[in-house]
């Protein structure tokens, strides 16, 4: 793995390694001292040509946890056209000695283009690429899902993949780069997928996707489901009227309290509710569904740092099948 730009390119062997390598991340993460040495005197470049809150800091504290420095560079507002700028920037950065590139950019292909493009040497990491992927998020939801799999399935250890996972995935499937990734993600791992959506809020050749489709929730949700994920009305991408009314969105196709209290009381029913963030509260998850014991919107969050730490450490590190936990120990 020289780039990490779409959960496609990874195996299952791969994608397996990296979310152990992150099960020993998170380990440290809970030592007094949360820091390895393994990437000391390295440069992570993150590249944001679009908003972020925690993919950004995210990347961020993964990168120092390791003991990289980080630049921040947020190219937000930049008139210079895209290609040009893209190229010019990552030059640049290059030129101060950035040994990885964690871009995000609103331009689906963005990252495949850096990195195939012979611009720059370093290793590019797709951190959100308009309506294309996310590979990152889509590892930490695995790695949270897997942590469940493995409760509910009453192992003392994590087991390695999610093999008969049962997942659903709802909501504006047509903008969003979650669902691309997680799909490729967790299909590879052994989960099935559900996919719940308005019908206008599908792309075109979604029948073509290894997962099924539907269009009644209450259905879907009264099958069982182990993890049920939540996706956010991106209305940042949506030029026109795709559904008639927040109301009308949130009755079809949130996560109400009503739909919450009709899972608390189906016997039995352990399933786990998600969400990338941000969340738009009220309209595809109510603030009792978010806030629930269900709810594993913080655990993501944290789960985040330490998959990114094992994405950094596995691209950047000469060393690639040590462990870097031992390595420390070595080192010390
Ligand atoms: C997601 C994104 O940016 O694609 N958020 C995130 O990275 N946590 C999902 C979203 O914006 O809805």
């Amino acid at each position: 793995m020289r780039h990490l730009l779409s959960t496609r390119d990874l195996s299952p062997q791969e994608a397996v390694q990296l979310l152990d390598t992150a099960e020993e991340m998170a380990a440290v993460s809970t030592r007094e001292v949360k820091k390895l040495p393994v990437l000391r005197g390295r440069t992570v470049v993150n590249l944001f040509f679009e908003d972020s809150t925690r993919t950004r800091i995210s990347f961020e504290a993964a990168a120092k946890r390791l003991s990289a420095d980080v630049i921040n560079f947020a190219a937000k507002g930049s008139s210079v056209s895209k290609g040009e700028s893209l190229k010019d920037t990552a030059q640049t950065l290059e030129a101060m000695g950035a040994d990885a590139v964690v871009l995000r950019h609103w331009a689906s292909g963005a990252p495949d283009r850096l990195a195939s493009s012979g611009w720059i040497d370093a290793p590019v990491i797709n951190a959100g690429d308009g309506t294309h992927e996310h590979p990152t998020q889509a590892l930490l939801d695995a790695f949270t899902m897997r942590r469940h799999w493995s409760r509910v399935a009453g192992r003392e250890s994590i087991g390695s993949d999610l093999a008969g996972m049962r997942v659903v995935i709802v909501g504006d499937v047509l903008h969003s780069r979650v669902v691309r990734s997680n799909l490729w993600l967790l299909t590879a791992l052994g989960a099935t997928v559900t996919l719940v959506a308005p019908p206008t809020l599908l792309p075109v050749g979604v029948s073509q996707w290894p997962c099924e489709i539907s269009y009644d929730l209450d259905a879907v949700l009264a099958s069982e489901p182990d993890a049920v994920m939540m996706l956010r009305v991106q209305r940042e991408r949506m030029e026109a009227a795709f559904f008639p009314s927040a109301n009308e969105y949130s009755r079809r196709w949130g996560f109400t309290d009503a739909r919450l209290a009709r899972l608390d009381a189906a016997v039995g029913s352990d399933a786990i509710i998600m969400h990338p963030g941000p969340m738009n509260r009220g309209l595809e998850i109510s603030s009792a569904a978010a806030d629930s014991p269900r709810s594993t919107v913080l655990a993501q969050v944290q789960n985040g740092v330490a998959v990114r730490m094992a994405v950094l450490y596995h691209l950047l590190s000469g060393d690639r099948s040590s462990n870097p936990v031992e390595q420390q120990e070595v080192g010390q």
